[in-house]
């Protein structure tokens, strides 16, 4: 965890990495009688939001959780609009990402999604390596399991090889998942009103502090996260120890 010191948190402790399950999109659709799309488009524009605010607070890396390896079970028409929406969010994340200081990098398993996003894809992994900064991850068919699994797979084909040191330890094995190089979230926040975890960053929320509340995705303003925060700022955080 790094303290920054800015006019916003006055020297408080910021969470280096915050991991966000966006949910409630459909719900906060229906309550205004529009179709669930209009939920998931008032969402993303939502992640824009949060992102910038995350980056201006000093937090260093942002991971939400757009679309599970289960989320294609939704009806078709609704994938297809996530898919869009997605797609129109990477475009424009092209244009603005360099400005906005923002680098982006996708958790999943790209190869099954739509030949136009994986090419969008590998062009902000392009515009990421550019440059150092705030570091947004779009879990994109991604599923905590099967990350474990992809990396146990990947490790076993390197050993196989004489690629990858036999002595495996918990550092190495971080290094065959997604979020290779990246520190462990300090803050899980789940919107939508629902408390579990769904298969989301199972290894690399080992300690986290989780943050549950009713408050809807497109509803989850800068307010909301300023006060996940400070909440995050009571935790008292032993990692198994017991407190000096
Ligand atoms: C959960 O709400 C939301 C999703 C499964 C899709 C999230 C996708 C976006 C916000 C679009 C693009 C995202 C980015 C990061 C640009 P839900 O449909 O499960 O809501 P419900 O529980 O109320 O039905």
């Amino acid at each position: 965890m790094s303290v920054k010191m800015n006019h916003h948190t006055a020297g408080e402790i910021v969470p280096r990495h915050i991991a966000i399950i966006l949910d409630g999109n459909g719900r906060w659709a229906k309550r205004r009688g529009l179709p669930r799309t209009a939920g998931h488009a008032v969402g993303s524009e939502n992640f824009r939001k949060i992102a910038l605010y995350c980056r201006d607070i000093g937090v260093d890396y942002l991971t939400v959780y757009a679309f599970s390896t289960e989320n294609w079970k939704r009806p078709s028409d609704e994938v297809k609009a996530i898919m869009r929406l997605l797609g129109k969010y990477l475009h424009e994340a092209i244009d603005t990402m360099e400005r906005d200081k923002m680098k982006m990098r996708v958790f999943g398993d790209v190869t099954g999604l739509p030949k136009e996003l994986q090419d969008l894809v590998a062009q902000t992994n392009e515009i990421s390596k550019r440059y150092e900064g705030f570091q947004a991850n779009i879990c994109l068919n991604y599923g905590g399991r099967a990350e474990i699994v992809q990396a146990a797979q990947r490790y076993a084909r390197d050993l196989a090889e004489g690629k990858a040191d036999p002595e495996l330890t918990e550092e190495l094995f971080s290094d065959y998942l997604y979020s290779s190089g990246i520190p462990d979230p300090d803050l899980l926040i789940r919107p939508g009103g629902e408390q579990r975890i769904s298969n989301f960053l199972l290894w690399q929320c080992a300690y986290s502090e989780f943050y549950f509340t009713d408050v809807l995705w497109p509803d989850f303003s800068t307010d909301e996260l300023d006060k996940a925060i400070a909440v995050f700022r009571q935790r008292d955080r032993r990692y198994g120890g017991v407190k000096a």
